[in-house]
């Protein structure tokens, strides 16, 4: 048992660790000069590619949460529009589908019934299926037109990590490769995308790396009864899955919000000594975005709460307003939030030993749900 989690005291912290291996093994094969190339999606036909006019993303928990990220950037590289629906609440919606749709599912296991049931759904109707799957042969992908397999080996810990990164991965590829059999990306922006990809595996691993400061900040943070998460953009369905995980395994209560809600409800939760966990968008390559966040920051600090900013490196804007700050290397936007979560599942962890709690094996939860 030991052996298998590989010196770790945890599935979860071994699974965390092994991150940078899941992305990239989630890129190879797929990314070239030429740009992003997935052979399953080329299977499909590039016309039938080329002729879809609407992705419904359907997924639970943390999947969806990828879903999230992902279809901003498959909106952006694609130009098609993009939901994202909770797989449980799309079949009960009537949903407008016709056979230029494509629905993509996401699920690390391949079995959550809610998402094969709604993938069933959606086969019935004529719609183009794509599973992101990081089971071999499982059930959803089986059924599907295509499977994007991610490949970040098997995840034994109830709590999603290393699956999540590598879903939102493979929705970028495939946004990519949409984007280029449709002719909506430019050959720099491909280009680009595949620069991050590159060096995408060392970033994740200093991410990893933040994990002795992210203990120290949760050993004084263990008696939190609340915990705070914001982000934007893509940095939204980050500040979901911050809470997520605190939920999960530390059973602490935690809500994820888009920072420009702050105004139109949350803010009043903001009392004296309120953790929050911001999720700060770069000023280099997102300067508007970054300083409504940093009001945001000055908003909520101005009313008492303990702000933990989670910023890129070399962004000063956030110091005098933060209590404390988690540094994460240079990344372009969309590339963000795969670094951004990391420091996110190490509190998480961090909270759920320091109350003494089982990380890999939560009350109340299974790894895969194989019921509706
Ligand atoms: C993640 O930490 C959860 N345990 C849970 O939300 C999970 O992501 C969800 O049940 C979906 O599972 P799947 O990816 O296997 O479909």
């Amino acid at each position: 048992d030991a052996a298998d989690k590989g010196g770790w005291s945890s599935f979860m912290a071994k699974e965390i660790n092994d991150q940078p291996d899941a992305v990239e093994n989630t890129v190879r094969g797929r990314v070239s000069e030429r740009g992003v190339e997935i052979p399953e999606l080329t299977a499909l036909g590039d016309e039938r590619l080329a002729g879809i006019d609407r992705v419904i993303i359907i997924a639970c928990g943390t999947a969806a949460y990828a879903g999230q990220v992902g279809a901003y950037a498959i909106e952006q590289w694609a130009r098609v529009p993009v939901d994202v629906q909770l797989s449980h609440e799309f079949r009960y919606r009537d949903p407008v589908l016709s056979e230029r749709t494509m629905v993509i599912s996401v699920s690390q296991s391949g079995e959550t019934m809610d998402t094969l049931m709604a993938v069933k759904y959606a086969l019935e109707r004529g719609v183009t299926t794509v599973s992101v799957c990081n089971t071999q042969s499982a059930t959803i992908p089986r059924e599907s037109d295509a499977a994007v397999y991610t490949h970040a080996g098997p995840e034994v810990a109830v709590a999603s990590t290393k699956a999540f990164v590598a879903q939102i991965t493979a929705l970028y590829l495939i946004g990519l490769h949409l984007g280029r059999v449709r002719g909506t990306l430019s050959a720099e922006d491909q280009a680009r995308a595949v620069e991050q990809f590159e060096t995408l595996p060392a970033k994740v691993r200093e991410a990893v790396d933040t994990h002795d400061q992210i203990a120290q900040l949760a050993h004084w943070m263990a008696d939190s009864r609340s915990v705070l998460f914001l982000g934007r953009h893509v940095g939204f369905p980050i500040a979901l899955e911050g809470a997520l995980k605190l939920k999960e395994i530390a059973y602490i209560h935690a809500e994820g919000f888009a920072a420009g809600e702050l105004k139109h409800g949350p803010i009043a939760l903001i009392d004296h000594g309120q953790p929050v966990f911001v999720l700060v968008p770069s000023p280099r390559t997102s300067p508007l975005m970054h300083s409504k966040v940093v009001s945001n920051i000055q908003e909520i600090r101005a009313r008492g709460a303990r702000v933990i900013a989670i910023v890129e490196v070399g962004d000063t804007a956030v110091l005098p307003f933060a209590d404390d700050v988690i540094r994460l290397p240079l990344a372009d936007p969309f590339f963000e939030p795969l670094l951004q979560v990391i420091p996110l599942q190490w509190f998480a962890l961090e909270l759920s030993t320091a109350k003494g709690l089982d990380v890999d094996q939560p009350r109340n939860l299974a790894k895969s749900v194989t019921v509706e």
